[in-house]
C-alpha cells in the first residue's frame, strides 16, 4: 500500500481538529504559579516509584517521566510501556518521549492522551551515542526542520484524538492496542477529550554553542514551554552549565508565549532563585539533586514569595529563607524504606539493584553515612535495607531517631 506523506496527514488532522470549535487550549504551563520548580527527567531514575515518592514528599510544581523510546512504546516494549504509569498525585505530570520519525510521535501522542498525561515532552537534549546516532535526542539540535516537525506531528496526533477519532496507533500496531485494552478494564476511559500541551527539554548546542538560532527554530513550532539544560551535548555532564546562554534563551523567547525553564547543577532552592533572578526564566527543573532528597522542592511557596519581594524591595531579600529546614533521621529512614518496599512490590526482589542508587542517596549528612551507604548500595532486597537501618539506629554512637540532619545543600559528600 502506498503510503500517505506524513505531512498531508498532519495537515488534514490539524485542519479537522480546528474546525471542532473547541476552546483554546488552556494549558496547565499557564495555570501554573511563576517562577515553576518542576523535577527534571532522569532515565533510570524518574521511574513511577521515585516520581510517587517525589510527589508525596516533595511535590514540585511539576514531573516528567524518564525519556520514553516512541518506537519501543509503538513495537509493545515493556520498559517504555512501563514507563507510562503514574499516579493521580503526580499531576501535572508530564510523558517525555524521544525518537527521530514525526510519524512516530503522531501515533504515541494520542496514546498519551488516552492515558491520562497532562503534557506531552519531547526529549531534545539526550547525549547518549545510542539515542544521538539514530537522529534523536541533542542530534535533533543540527536538524532543526526535523525538530519543528516532530513538535508538529506530537500536535496533530493530539488533535485527531481530541476530536474524536480512534487511536492510529491502535490500528497500526495490535500489540499496544492489546495492551490498552488490559488497562481499560481497570481504568476509566477518558470520555472528556481535552488537548495536552507539547513541549521541549534540549541543551544549548551538540559540539557548539548554537542557542539563539536553535531557540527561534523551535519557537517556530510553538511549543507551550522549552526546558534548557545549560551544557551541550559534547560536553555530557562535564563542566559547568552555562546559566549565561539560558538567559539569552530567556531573552528571545520573551512575549512568543512559550515558557522557558532553566536547568543544570541547582543544589538548592537558593541556587534556583538566585538563577532564576539573574536569567529572567519562567522556572527552573531540578534533576540530580532531588535524588535522596524529595525536601528539596519544600520552599518552593517562599522561593515564588522572595522572587515577588525582589521585584519591588530588591534590598529587603532574606536568602536564608530559602534554606532547607533539616530533615530527621527518623524522616529520611522511613522515606526511604517506603520507597525501597514500593519498588520492590512494582518489579520485584529480582530488579531491586536498580533501588540501590536511590538508598544511596538518602544516607547523606548524618554521623555514619558514609558507612551506612556504602553498605546500602549492597543490599539485595527491602527488608536487608530495613535490617541495616535498624543496625545503624541501635549503634550507640547513632543519633536519636529525633534528631535533625543537615539539608542535602549544606552537605560535603
Ligand atoms: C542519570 C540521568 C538520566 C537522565 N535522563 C534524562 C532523560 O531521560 N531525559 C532528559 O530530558 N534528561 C535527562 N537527564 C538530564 C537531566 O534531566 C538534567 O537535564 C541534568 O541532569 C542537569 O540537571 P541537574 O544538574 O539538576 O541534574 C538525565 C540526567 C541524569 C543524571
Amino acid at each position: 500500500m502506498e503510503k500517505e506523506p506524513i505531512e498531508s496527514r498532519l495537515n488534514d488532522e490539524t485542519s479537522k481538529a480546528s474546525q471542532l470549535n473547541r476552546p483554546v487550549e488552556e494549558t496547565f504551563w499557564r495555570r501554573l504559579k511563576k517562577p515553576i520548580v518542576g523535577l527534571s527527567p532522569m532515565d533510570g531514575v524518574t521511574d513511577p516509584c521515585f516520581r510517587l515518592m517525589m510527589a508525596l514528599h516533595g511535590r514540585p510544581d511539576l514531573i516528567m517521566t524518564e525519556f520514553l523510546s516512541v518506537d519501543g512504546i509503538c513495537h509493545g516494549a515493556e520498559s517504555a510501556l512501563q514507563g507510562l504509569a503514574f499516579h493521580e498525585s503526580e499531576r501535572p505530570i508530564i510523558a517525555q518521549l524521544y525518537g527521530p520519525t514525526p510519524e512516530t510521535f503522531y501515533h504515541v501522542a494520542q496514546l498519551v492522551c488516552e492515558l491520562g498525561f497532562d503534557g506531552l515532552d519531547i526529549n531534545m537534549g539526550c547525549p547518549s551515542k545510542k539515542v544521538s546516532a539514530l537522529g534523536s535526542g541533542a542530534a535533533l539540535i543540527q536538524d532543526p526542520p526535523r525538530a519543528q516537525a516532530i513538535v508538529e506531528a506530537a500536535k496533530a496526533g493530539i488533535a485527531r484524538w481530541v476530536s474524536g477519532a480512534p487511536l492510529s496507533i491502535c490500528q497500526k500496531y495490535p500489540l499496544v492496542a492489546d495492551w490498552l485494552a488490559g488497562r481499560k478494564k481497570k481504568n476509566t476511559p477518558i470520555d472528556d477529550r481535552r488537548s495536552i500541551p507539547v513541549s521541549v527539554k534540549t541543551r544549548i548546542g551538540v559540539d557548539r554553542i548554537v542557542i539563539g538560532d536553535w531557540i527561534a527554530a523551535l519557537l517556530e513550532a510553538r511549543p507551550a514551554a522549552i526546558s534548557i539544560h545549560g551544557r551541550t551535548l559534547k560536553q555530557g555532564y562535564r563542566g559547568d552549565a552555562d546559566w549565561d546562554k539560558i538567559a539569552e534563551a530567556a531573552e528571545i523567547a520573551q512575549g512568543s508565549g512559550t515558557f522557558i525553564l532553566g536547568n543544570g547543577d541547582l543544589r538548592s532552592l537558593k541556587d534556583a532563585f538566585l538563577r532564576i533572578r539573574k536569567t529572567g526564566v519562567d522556572g527552573v527543573l531540578i534533576g540530580r539533586a532531588a535524588m535522596g532528597n524529595p525536601w528539596i522542592f519544600h520552599r518552593k511557596e517562599i522561593l515564588r514569595a522572595i522572587s515577588a519581594q525582589a521585584e519591588s524591595v530588591p534590598n529587603a531579600i532574606d536568602l536564608s529563607l530559602l534554606e532547607e529546614r533539616p530533615v530527621s533521621t527518623h524522616s529520611r529512614f522511613a522515606v526511604a524504606l517506603q520507597h525501597a518496599r514500593l519498588f520492590q512490590a512494582s518489579y520485584g526482589e529480582r530488579y531491586f539493584k536498580g533501588m540501590r542508587k536511590h538508598l544511596g542517596s538518602y544516607c547523606r549528612g548524618f554521623e555514619g553515612a558514609r558507612a551506612l551507604r556504602s553498605k546500602m548500595v549492597r543490599v539485595l532486597n527491602a527488608e536487608e535495607a530495613a535490617a541495616l537501618i535498624k543496625d545503624y539506629l541501635s549503634h550507640p554512637t547513632a543519633p536519636p531517631a529525633s534528631t535533625t540532619i543537615q539539608s542535602d545543600a549544606q552537605l560535603t559528600r
